[in-house]
């Protein structure tokens, strides 16, 4: 469901930024698995050399994985959110996974400060809820936990919000940094591109911040 409009943590978003083309159920698009790769080989090593050098150790969350989480040394627990089975059950770095849909229920069933760090690859744009979400992952993280968001300019243009495909890379990392802010409760915000700027691969965006 998206935010209601009256709510004045979401004031300010114009009307039908939360909504999508496809509104059917997530469930339904996420039924057959896919192991593929959503982003180009550099963009995925970028991924994993941005997570070693926040030095991403302990007991992780991998939150809308999939068969891939894109570490160079995974940590000693990870564990994995997404919506296919299938992909979960194929991840050899998941130490444990649960399927969970965060547009039907943005509560995660997670215990507080129960994580160290979170990572959100190339999903953010899907959320519906965000801001609930990103409540969540604080809720869930340490004192003093990054939660780590990437993604690049590809995305499935019928599941992305409406206010993703109508903008560019720069405000998509605006949204991100956004959703930081009015969620509150973070700090030491970086955002950055994490590929080079050639223009010949899919460019690669990160969006981080610590818990209070
Ligand atoms: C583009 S894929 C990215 C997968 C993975 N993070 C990666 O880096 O390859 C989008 C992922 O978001 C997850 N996802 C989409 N909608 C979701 C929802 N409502 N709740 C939880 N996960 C969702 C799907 O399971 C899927 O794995």
């Amino acid at each position: 469901m998206a935010p209601d409009s009256d709510n004045d943590r979401y004031a300010g978003f114009p009307p039908g930024f939360f909504s999508r083309v496809d509104h059917s159920p997530d469930s339904n698009f996420y039924l057959e698995p896919r192991l593929v790769t959503h982003i180009d080989d550099e963009a995925i090593t970028a991924v994993g050399v941005l997570y070693r050098e926040l030095k991403l150790e302990g007991r992780v969350l991998d939150l809308m994985g999939s068969w891939v989480s894109h570490f160079l040394e995974p940590p000693d627990e990870l564990m994995v959110l997404g919506m296919n089975t299938t992909e979960l059950s194929n991840n050899e770095h998941a130490s444990s996974w649960v399927r969970h849909d965060l547009n039907l229920d943005p509560q995660l069933p997670f215990g507080n400060e129960s994580f160290d760090a979170v990572v959100c690859c190339v999903s953010v744009d899907y959320l519906v809820q965000p801001l609930e979400v990103f409540d969540e992952v604080r809720r869930c993280l340490r004192s003093g936990g990054v939660f780590v968001n990437t993604f690049s300019n590809r995305c499935f243009p019928t599941k992305a919000i409406q206010g993703w495909g109508q903008t560019d890379d720069r405000g998509h990392v605006a949204i991100v940094g956004e959703y930081f802010r009015r969620s509150g409760g973070w700090m030491d915000l970086h955002a950055e591109l994490r590929t080079e700027t050639s223009g010949l691969g899919d460019p690669l965006y990160a969006v981080w911040g610590y818990k209070e």
